[in-house]
């Protein structure tokens, strides 16, 4: 979503402001902008589209000058043109502020505005901040921002520059997050630790309510009432490298992430196996083995393919340790009032750590006392930040914005978890052993998987140009059902839709035609009669089957009109290696349709917004 950069030193900003903005590009967004200044002079260069619509235009009209701010815009007030790009400015041009999140109450603060004389050049709540902050400017920036948030509700991330302040930059945060940093050439700050690489070796996340003036030589940090603060400045986090954005030979992150899961997979495992007590072990949890035996309820909640990780950890968690769970999107959790008791612990599971309704639920959870606990991708994010304890994904970085990797780091570590409360309860020894087993060697069946991909390339061929498409499974696999339904429609605007397979009958059915191919996901279990017996109605009915299996499999073969083998695992372990077929189906269907399979129109990798 929304992605800012800033910089303020001792060389020309414009080039690092583009290469910052170039690294939040995988954030998605549909214009971009910076600000630069020069004496009591700021130069606004802004379009829409991508972000060599906007090396174009600097190009024609350079932007000189040693700070300035930079964003990537993901529309939500207006539509995405050359007037709503950030940055805005005041009506005299002195204030210019770029912004993620959304003001609340903009258009009440507008109206107020307008009747005041103002005239607005936008359709976006971000301009609300630079009229307002321009009119509590009586010479100090930082005073000024501090006055007008006081009007504004809602969610912020923001940066100001003022052109009477030249090389200062003011920044704020309040739901959405902020990163400074400094490095050799001045004082950085991003939406996106990410975009700082290579420049910083030291970090400090902004708090909610923290307001910070960068200089080239200074950082001060204040609180919402402007009192000063300490900076504690952390160790830029180890995956912040220069080589973070190199998709290396693949030609897509989306394709390189799949095949990185197997790695993936390793990395998450690493070090949490614990061979003498037949269990799994993590070091974040800060919670005791007592604490977790009184736990007597799980809810999930998470968004998207994170909220589809959930379900199974669902079906994990209440098979290996029999211990109920219920799975809330957590856009919807946010404003539920579930009965909660003490032994009711929330466990948020989101790749980026910073999406907002996510977020939001975890605020709301230990508002009301409740144990919060995430599981993660992001090092430092802010929902990492935020709950009392978790486990992190390791799985690297994730920059494709259909979700790969992440899904299956995510399944994996619901597993080690599920495993690890399941021992604290009735697992037997024997039992954890033979889970640790089948672990050890999930990796070489992500790896085996990857054989399937010239198959499905013409599978893609023939699909290709449907525009709908149906996903089944059960029990494990409905989940997975659900996400290579996601994935195809995200990155190939191909209506799909997953369901658990025997739901089919109650009003699904009525979609099947030739031209809607139905993905069967029937590797061997204990449903599997049930799933061959849905096939059959679709077959009954006209509908293409592409059926994904464990081996060989003759009866799915004798009904399918094609088959997808991979390898054989224990049911629990399925999603994660079933998952794969669908991964890649998406991605060649994808490209076949000419798609951009990285940065799919109109989403974002990380949603900031409500
Ligand atoms: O960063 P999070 O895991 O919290 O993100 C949640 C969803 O926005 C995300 O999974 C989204 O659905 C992906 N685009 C799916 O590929």
């Amino acid at each position: 979503m929304c992605g800012i950069i800033g910089f303020t030193g001792r060389c020309e900003a414009a080039p690092i402001l583009l290469e910052g903005l170039r690294r939040l590009e995988y954030r998605g967004y549909d214009s971009a902008g910076l600000v630069t200044g020069t004496g009591r002079q700021l130069h606004v260069r802004k379009k829409a589209g991508r972000l060599c619509e906007l090396l174009r235009l600097l190009a024609a009209q350079p932007a000189a000058g040693c700070y300035g701010i930079g964003h990537t815009r993901w529309a939500t007030h207006g539509p995405a043109n050359d007037r709503n790009a950030h940055p805005h400015t005041d009506s005299r041009g002195w204030i210019a502020v770029v912004h993620n999140g959304v003001i609340d109450n903009y258009a009440v603060l507008r109206e107020q505005l307008q009747r005041q004389g103002v005239v607005f050049r936008s359709d976006t709540d971000t301009e609300v901040l630079a009229h307002l902050i321009a009119r509590c400017y009586q010479g100090d920036l930082v005073g000024a921002v501090q006055q007008a948030l006081q009007l504004v509700r809602g969610t912020y991330g923001l940066a100001v520059v003022c052109q009477q302040e030249p090389g200062i930059i003011v920044a704020a945060r309040l739901g959405s997050p902020l990163v400074i940093g400094s490095g050799r050439a001045g004082r950085y700050l991003a939406s996106d630790a990410h975009a700082l690489a290579g420049w910083v070796d030291k970090l400090h996340y902004l708090e909610d309510g923290q307001i910070c003036q960068l200089s080239g030589e200074d950082c001060e940090l204040f609180d919402q009432r402007l009192a000063p603060l300490t900076i504690t400045l952390q160790d830029a986090p180890g995956e912040l490298t220069d080589g973070l954005l190199d998709k290396g030979d693949y030609p897509h992150f989306m394709l390189k992430e799949i095949y990185e899961q197997p790695e993936a997979l390793t990395n998450a495992m690493r070090g949490r196996l614990h061979e003498a007590d037949a269990t799994a072990h993590f070091g974040g949890l800060n919670l005791t083995a007592a604490q977790l035996r009184q736990v007597e309820r799980i809810i999930i909640t998470g968004c998207g393919t994170s909220y589809y990780a959930g379900l199974v950890g669902e079906y994990l968690i209440e098979e290996l340790a029999r211990l109920p769970v219920e799975v809330e999107y957590a856009s919807e959790l946010r404003y539920r009032h579930p009965p909660l008791d003490r032994h009711t612990i929330l466990l948020a599971i989101t790749q980026s750590g910073e999406t907002a309704d996510t977020l939001a639920a975890v605020r709301e959870a230990k508002r009301r006392g409740q144990i919060t606990l995430a599981i993660c991708n992001v090092v430092g994010s802010s929902i990492a930040r935020e709950a009392d304890g978790g486990v992190y994904l390791h799985a690297g970085p994730e920059i494709g914005v259909a979700s790969t990797k992440a899904f299956t780091a995510q399944c994996l570590v619901l597993t080690l978890l599920a495993l690890y409360l399941g021992r604290l309860r009735h697992l037997s020894a024997a039992q954890g052993q033979r889970i640790l087993q089948e672990l050890r060697a999930l990796p070489e069946a992500v790896r085996a998987a990857f054989a399937c991909h010239t198959q499905v390339k013409s599978i893609a061929e023939k699909y290709a140009h449907v525009h709908n498409a149906l996903y089944l499974g059960r029990q494990y696999l409905y989940p997975v059902a659900l996400e290579g339904a996601l994935k195809l429609k995200e990155i190939s605007y191909i209506h799909a839709e997953g369901y658990p397979a025997a739901e089919m009958k109650h009003g699904p059915i009525a979609l099947v035609d030739e031209h809607t191919p139905s993905v069967f996901l029937v590797p061997r279990g204990q449903v599997f009669d049930k799933v061959l017996a849905n096939m059959q109605e679709i077959k009954a009915r006209g509908g293409p089957i592409i059926a994904v299996v464990s081996g060989h499999d003759p009866e799915v073969a004798a009904l399918a009109d094609d088959v997808i083998s991979i390898p054989h695992v224990p049911e629990y372990l399925q999603p994660i290696v079933a998952v794969v077929p669908l991964q890649l189906l998406a991605y060649e269907m994808a490209l076949l349709r000419g798609c951009d399979v990285d940065r799919p129109r109109h989403l974002a990798k990380s949603v900031t917004v409500e």
